[in-house]
């Protein structure tokens, strides 16, 4: 097919999709659990890594259009604590993607004011790397208009006995009171404290599952599950979820007529 052909129709049908947007109901905070890598790489006969290192530049252009569009927070699952049961040299290759991407995005984020945030157990990352992300998380941190969370070793139910740890060495030294400890008062020792809860999680390659992924911050959010794996989810396919995103009716547990009100 003519190349100049298939990107006029690829530029129509993105800007199709765009028009079916409305602006005032875009999601505040969007979560992505990037999965299928690995399949991806596998179906094509390449390494996993292949798989990792187009998942990167899929990352790349997602970030791009919800930053086009304006959606302020953005949280990834980059690498979980279970991942850590990779084989070494998978691991390896992956911390140095990582170390790579933010050697080369921190000008963008200083650029744009986006504040880099990762969450985890980030003491549990080699020296080098936790070195790193510890100072572009420090050269952005006074940014808040924009925020990119990046989970690292990261794993929700950890977050929550972690958070809770601290609570507890509070209230043994007793500045905490038990009957202090409501929702929101427990949401400032989660990692994502004062971030919206997500508003739409997207999970790609079919797995329709959350993997331990802000099992505490997504208790309303509304999921979006895809069989595209990670590295073929794009522009377009982002603008997909967003559309199905606000065709839903977000309730809370109330009635329709309650919403708004
Ligand atoms: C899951 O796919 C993906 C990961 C464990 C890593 C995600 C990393 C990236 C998208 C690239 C790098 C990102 C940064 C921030 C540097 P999988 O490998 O489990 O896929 P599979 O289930 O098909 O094997």
């Amino acid at each position: 097919m003519d190349p100049i052909n298939t990107f006029d129709s690829f530029q129509i049908s993105v800007n199709d999709i765009s028009s079916q947007l409305a602006p005032d109901y875009m999601p505040r905070h969007v979560a992505i659990i990037m999965d299928g890598n690995g399949r991806w790489a596998a179906q094509r006969g390449l390494q996993r890594i292949a798989g990792h290192q187009e998942g990167l530049r899929a990352l790349q252009d997602v970030l791009e259009i919800l930053h086009e569009l304006n959606v302020p927070y953005v949280t990834i699952y980059a690498f979980s604590q279970e991942n850590w049961n990779r084989p070494k040299l998978e691991i390896q290759l992956l911390m140095n993607l990582l170390e790579r991407y933010l050697q080369e995005e921190r000008a963008l984020f200083l650029k744009r004011r986006v504040r880099f945030r990762p969450i985890g157990r980030l003491h549990q990352l080699p020296p080098s790397v936790h070195g790193l992300v510890s100072e572009v998380a420090e050269e952005t941190r006074h940014f808040t208009d924009r925020v990119l969370s990046v989970a690292l070793s990261y794993g929700g139910r950890a977050e929550i006995i972690d958070a809770m740890r601290r609570m507890a060495v509070e209230v043994e030294m007793g500045s905490l009171s038990p009957s202090d400890i409501d929702e929101p008062l427990f949401e400032q020792y989660l990692s994502t404290h004062g971030l919206p809860d997500p508003d739409l999680l997207i999970r790609t390659s079919g797995e329709n599952r959350i993997s331990n992924f802000l099992p505490w911050q997504i208790a309303y959010t509304e999921l979006y599950f895809t069989k595209t794996l990670w590295p073929e989810f794009r522009r377009t396919e982002t603008l997909h979820a967003l559309v199905d995103y606000q065709k839903r009716e977000r309730r809370y547990g109330r009635v329709t007529q309650t919403v708004s009100s």
